[in-house]
């Protein structure tokens, strides 16, 4: 289900980031660049009130922990301030539209967050309002702020992207963690291996893009035999929200799980990453390995969407001393 274009379009806002295309690689680089610079603002370190006066809107019509945490965590670690909306609770059991929804926060923050269960959700409410939006996940399409802090895990635990094997692995049908995140490695040179059952393939529209994006793109649904070679194993969740039918979902839901014996002969540095939440993935044996990224990962939200933000706001912490 896709929202249809709205009747009349406003002017596309600088700033929004709906899919990774809103952000060209130079633009990566250079926010992955801040977000580093950021790290000892983020862990608390320096005091930084870039943002002070500013207002974030977290605009939540889905569960998220990780996510919403970390945007409200760089918000105020920079000054800002944050408004948390929820759907429970909210107007929209009382029947009112996205549309209406968004028309308030546009008058009450200065840069919105929005996760929505529908595809196309954040790009509709992007054309809806004139303050910056940035997609935290619209159904089964994108996540590209998750796909910054994940690029910025890779980038600090491997130093360059080309030529890196990076295998995804699980849902990668309706994972939009996996469909960002390819996209930008596709652009960065590295070497793909999509693991997944075949019902759960990346949609063949997306593998193509990457294809042609100079991506170099091999599927399979084995994981096991991939592990020795691989730089990065990116692990994700089944989305069990996201099938029409439960019996479809219990085929799969335990198809992958990694535990710490899958990994004897794995590469020095491998990183094991997942966006997390985790179900039955990665075997909590895992975790005191020095593979297991998974944690270090979700902290990393907070430097590169305190970079994002500030991006969004026209704030240029390129020159900052600290
Ligand atoms: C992911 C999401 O919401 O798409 N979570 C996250 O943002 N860290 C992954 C998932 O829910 O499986």
């Amino acid at each position: 289900m896709e929202y249809p274009p709205l009747e009349q379009l406003r002017e596309s806002v600088m700033g929004d980031v709906i899919t990774m295309d809103d952000l060209t690689n130079e633009e990566i680089i250079k926010l992955l660049d801040n977000a580093r610079k950021m790290l000892p603002v983020a862990k608390g370190d320096i005091h930084l009130p870039l943002l002070q006066g500013k207002v974030l809107a977290n605009m939540f019509f889905e569960n998220s922990t990780r996510t919403r945490m970390s945007f409200e965590t760089a918000m105020k670690r920079l000054g800002g301030e944050v408004l948390n909306f929820t759907s429970a609770g909210s107007s929209v059991s009382k029947g009112e539209t996205l549309f209406d929804t968004m028309q308030m926060i546009d008058g009450y923050a200065d840069v919105a967050v929005i996760r929505h269960p529908r595809q196309g959700a954040a790009q509709y409410s992007a054309d809806a309002v004139s303050i910056p939006i940035l997609n935290a996940g619209d159904g089964a399409g994108n996540h590209p702020t998750q796909t910054l802090l994940d690029l910025f895990t890779i980038r600090e635990a491997h130093g360059e992207f080309k030529d890196l094997n990076v295998v995804l692995v699980g849902d990668l049908r309706y994972g939009r963690t996996a469909h960002s995140l390819s996209n930008a490695l596709a652009r960065f040179g590295v070497n793909l291996t999509l693991v997944s059952p075949e019902s759960l393939k990346m949609p063949d529209e997306i593998v193509s893009d990457l294809k042609s994006l100079g991506g170099i793109v091999n599927e399979t649904d084995q994981l096991y035999e991939q592990i020795k070679d691989s730089d990065v194993i990116y692990m994700t969740r089944i989305q069990k929200e996201r099938f029409p039918d439960e019996d479809e979902y219990s085929k799969v839901s335990e198809i992958y799980t990694l535990t710490e014996s899958d990994l004897i002969g794995s590469k020095e540095n491998m990183i094991i990453m997942h966006p997390l939440p985790r179900v039955n993935e990665i075997h909590p044996s895992v975790d005191s390995t020095k593979h297991a990224m998974y944690f270090e990962q979700a902290f990393n939200g907070i430097p590169t969407r305190m970079a994002l933000l500030c991006k969004s706001l026209g704030i240029d912490i390129s020159k900052e001393v600290l």
